[in-house]
């Protein structure tokens, strides 16, 4: 037996592969093995059978029969067991995580296709900033993907809103794993002003809903990747831990001299703007969608995601993925590292002493393809909370600094402003992220130390300096949710 294959022993009844067909009642949330097995012995046998559409040879047989390990459809990866040729479609490819996971399945040899309708493009535009990493057209990308890493990306330019569409294309594609991250990602965005507020939650929470429709209609047996955030649990005064996205079966409530069960309840959120809000709103249609209609999908609860590097993007300045640094849609490392190089001090909001979960470029890449690789069962929906490690914003800060003196010889200074947003700035922070590691094999790959000097490394490069130059005043922000626009001031400022 191969070792440390974290899919090997998953079966035929959880591979999209496979048509099922029984007298079970599949519209029961995440009925697992065990429960099918009883109602089958209960009912005398033989009542699930599958029909597997890559070796139709097989003709109707057991879905529990054939482990990932003994079929000939399932190879082995470095990332456990994949499907030959898998068939994935991106929504949202365009993006700074889109454009990097196309590159990264494609040269792990699955069919990647993706759909995006450039949104992300155009809400940049709209606040006067830009990438500061340039990024080509699609069409180049594509042409560049074929020429230097030899994968063939097959795109359409279409809006996820667009439920007819968007059915027309996955109908065409038959995608086995759908990773859904064509939203709008930003926090502050969704505070400028009520259309930004409802822009970001119609785009968001719609073109979910238009997904869900469309899977439902024309893929129901494909796996859904949704990508939510961390920022969906907010932060508990009381240090609750923040389960991955359910108590767990041992979470009691006690109140008045009773006590209940939690266990296999969702979770309360917390969320931290408009935006999470829309995240949110996402989970509880993923999940009554996976009870409904007996689909797939885990959601993801991200961390921030740090970084520059894959291999791949790496390989030619056309691969590269978008890189801001504008307060509305650059992601707080990124941010920092952008902030030394033309000499503004590192900016910590109030304290600086807020506690956020945080992943590797690299290292989400990692993940998303060990959870394709373990598909749910039909009607799961299973939460996973993504991120190699938590910090205190300050910490992050002085990391930062500490790089950019030691290993780049600048003169890196921090200092707190104002806090524009509305949040806790001292508190516990207790995050559960054991899944991703202990049921899917993921194994941090990247440290800060190492991405943040590849960060400085290509950021110091002089076109993306002066590109950095060219929008620094847009790096401190002047979107606060109160609704007032002025630029924050500075409390401190130090060494
Ligand atoms: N980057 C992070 O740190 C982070 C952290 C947690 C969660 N997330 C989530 O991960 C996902 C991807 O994030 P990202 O940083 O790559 O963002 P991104 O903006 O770079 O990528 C999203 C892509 O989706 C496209 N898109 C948006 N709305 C669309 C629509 N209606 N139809 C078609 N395409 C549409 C955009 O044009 C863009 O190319 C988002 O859902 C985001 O909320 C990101």
């Amino acid at each position: 037996m191969k070792k440390g294959m974290h899919n090997k022993d998953c079966t035929c009844w959880s591979c999209p592969a496979i048509n099922l067909a029984g007298k079970v009642d599949f519209r029961a949330c995440g009925q697992s093995v065990e429960q099918i097995k009883k109602f089958q012995d209960e009912k005398g046998g033989g009542h699930i059978m599958a029909e597997c559409r890559r070796r139709p040879e097989l003709g109707l047989y057991d879905p529990m029969a054939i482990t990932f390990q003994e079929c000939p459809e399932w190879q082995d990866t470095e990332y456990g067991y994949l499907l030959k040729n898998m068939r994935v479609m991106i929504l949202g490819i365009d993006g700074y995580l889109g454009w990097t996971l196309a590159l990264w399945l494609g040269k792990l040899g699955c069919k990647v296709s993706g759909i995006d309708n450039y949104s992300r493009r155009n809400w940049v535009k709209e606040r006067g900033t830009h990438t500061v990493v340039p990024i080509a057209r699609m069409t180049e990308r594509l042409h560049a993907a074929k020429e230097v890493l030899g994968i063939d990306i097959y795109f359409r330019e279409l809006d996820v809103l667009d439920k007819v569409a968007l059915t027309e294309f996955l109908k065409e594609v038959k995608p086995e794993a759908i990773v859904h991250y064509a939203e709008c990602p930003s926090a502050p965005y969704s505070m400028i002003d009520f259309e930004h507020a409802k822009n970001v939650q119609s785009n968001n929470v719609i073109g979910t809903l238009s997904t869900l429709f469309a899977i439902h209609e024309a893929v129901p047996e494909s796996t859904l990747i949704k990508l939510g955030t961390m920022g969906e649990y907010g932060a508990p005064l009381t240090g609750r831990p923040l389960f991955e996205g359910f108590f767990p079966a041992d979470a009691v409530l006690k109140w008045q001299d009773k006590e209940w069960s939690l266990g296999g309840e969702l979770t309360p959120r917390d969320p931290v703007s408009f935006y999470h809000i829309s995240k949110v709103q996402d989970t509880f249609n993923v999940y009554e969608a996976c009870k409904y209609w007996w689909l797939r999908s885990y959601d993801v609860m991200q961390g921030v995601i740090y970084g520059v590097h894959t291999d791949e993007v790496a390989a030619d300045p056309r691969l590269r993925t978008r890189f801001d640094i504008d307060e509305w849609f650059g992601t707080i490392i990124n941010r920092f590292v952008a902030q030394a190089i033309v000499g503004i001090p590192l900016t910590l909001y109030g304290a600086g002493e807020q506690i956020r979960g945080f992943i590797a470029l690299e290292d989400a890449m990692q993940c998303i393809t060990r959870l394709i690789a373990k598909p749910p069962e039909p009607g799961q929906y299973g939460v996973v909370n993504q991120m190699s490690g938590y910090y205190k914003l300050r910490e992050l800060a002085e990391t930062v600094a500490a790089i950019g003196k030691k290993s780049f010889g600048l003169d890196v200074q921090i200092q707190r402003v104002e806090n524009p947003r509305v949040e806790s700035e001292r508190h516990p922070f207790n995050p559960i992220f054991s899944k991703l590691p202990d049921e899917f094999g993921f194994v941090q790959k990247d440290n800060i130390e190492q991405e943040v000097s590849r960060m400085f490394s290509l950021l110091l490069q002089p076109n993306i300096k002066s590109r950095i130059e060219e929008k620094r005043h847009l790096i401190l922000p002047k979107t606060w949710w109160s609704g007032q626009k002025k630029e924050v001031e500075r409390i401190e400022l130090y060494k």
